[in-house]
């Protein structure tokens, strides 16, 4: 009898060791992407990664743009216990790369020959220090306007191409007692908004001084003041439910036909689509007022944190050749609304607006209009990044704050964050 349940034990003992080995290599993946399209996007990088024996193990901070993950992760970071992978906008990799805590990806990409599969102006993005850290998954747009079709056909009006078009638009929107903008009150969303604003308003090279070079004069210009205007005049486009709304919420507004136009990154497609909303009958998609033949750019990367552990270790050079694995870039960026990161995907089951973004850029690209988004880590470091977030949210929230008093503290906080 003993000896009968001693074998039974030292099985399970076994058995369990098996399976706590199997179960050493998992990722612990810290991410943001919490919304109906982007939890489905990662559901596919989840299966993948299942089927290649890797087990996933879910770190959700809700919060768009990963506005409250970055703290969370920072903390995890400096207690020695950091997630095996988490996500990162452009600027971010390079932070943590100089940091020292990313692993280096440099031997798997030269196996996999990544320089040729990864758009070429990713790589110095997921390079430093002449090492690769990080694997790139998407490229998102931000200056896009989408509108309710339906919406517009009752009311009779047209994707405006200019802000003073948005404007009477608007207006015509707001007297048929529909929402003119679903917007969201959080920092992020109002970044976004301004430097749709500032590319509309100031062209690529203005863009490029204020948001890439933080360019004093043209921080305290005549087009700057402009910029602020037109940021006043919206406060009147938004309901009074705004302040706090999540990005996705806003997008509900606008399916359900509540709002007439959302300026939003190409992730609320991935709204939309979830929604059975067609492009072209349902909605519509044109470049922000202002912005056509303007590519504004970010990309969504992972990173992984270095480890002493090997199963560790393979689990995370798992998910970042799984993350460039050719169907997987077309299945995730379909639900995700971005576009692959990898050059030989073909678009051709891609929706309208996927294609449009994808020649748009190639165009961006040949006439040097292609930019990277502030509001999304890809055109300044993190603190000049906050200046314009808190200066911008401040004066969309401050009804009596003037565009001169706003360009005051963006010059005095930019340079007390380094300028
Ligand atoms: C962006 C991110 C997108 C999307 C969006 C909303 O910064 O790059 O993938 O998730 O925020 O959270």
């Amino acid at each position: 009898m003993i000896t009968r349940s001693l074998v039974i034990a030292s099985l399970m003992l076994s058995a369990s060791m098996s399976v706590s080995i199997a179960a050493d290599e998992s990722v612990e993946v810290m991410h943001y992407w919490t919304s109906g399209s982007e939890a489905a996007g990662l559901n596919v990088l989840k299966q993948l990664l299942e089927k290649r024996g890797v087990t996933w193990s879910d770190s959700p901070v809700a919060g768009g743009t990963g506005m409250n993950m970055v703290q969370v992760l920072r903390a995890r970071i400096a207690s020695d216990t950091a997630p095996s992978a988490a996500q990162m906008h452009a600027q971010q990799v390079q932070a943590w790369g100089a940091e020292g805590v990313l692993t280096d990806l440099s031997d798997l990409a030269k196996k996999q020959g990544w320089d040729k599969i990864i758009a070429p102006e990713l790589l110095p993005l997921i390079s430093y220090d002449g090492k690769i850290v990080a694997v790139p998954v998407n490229v998102h747009r931000s200056n896009w306007l989408w509108y309710n079709k339906k919406v517009f056909d009752k009311v009779g009006v047209q994707p405006p191409a200019t802000w003073e078009e948005f404007n009477q638009v608007s207006e015509k929107l707001l007297a048929a007692g529909i929402t003119p903008l679903a917007l969201g009150g959080q920092p992020w969303q109002e970044a976004d908004l301004f430097e749709n604003v500032v590319l509309g308003i100031g062209g690529a090279d203005f863009y490029r001084k204020v948001m890439v070079e933080q360019d004093e004069a043209s921080i305290k210009s005549e087009t700057m003041t402009k910029v602020f205007d037109q940021l006043r005049i919206m406060n009147k486009f938004v309901d009074a439910n705004y302040p706090g709304r999540d990005w996705n919420l806003a997008t509900q507004m606008l399916i359900k036909g509540e709002a007439g136009m959302q300026i939003m990154g190409d992730w609320a497609k991935g709204e939309l689509s979830l929604a059975k909303m067609e492009p072209n009958v349902d909605y519509g998609c044109s470049p922000a007022p202002g912005t056509k033949g303007d590519y504004v750019w970010l990309t969504d990367n992972f990173g992984f944190f270095t480890t002493k552990d090997a199963n560790r270790e393979k689990g995370q050079m798992e998910m970042a050749s799984a993350i460039l694995d050719k169907d997987f870039q077309q299945a995730f960026n379909i639900k995700k609304g971005s576009i692959p990161s990898r050059v030989d995907v073909s678009m051709d089951k891609f929706d309208y607006c996927g294609k449009a973004a994808y020649a748009d850029r190639a165009e961006a690209q040949k006439t040097n209009t292609s930019l990277p988004s502030l509001a999304h880590n890809a055109a300044s470091n993190a603190a000049k990044t906050g200046v314009f977030l808190d200066v911008v949210s401040t004066f969309f929230e401050t009804k009596d704050m003037t565009p001169q008093q706003a360009i005051d503290q963006l010059v005095a906080g930019l340079k007390s964050a380094g300028q």
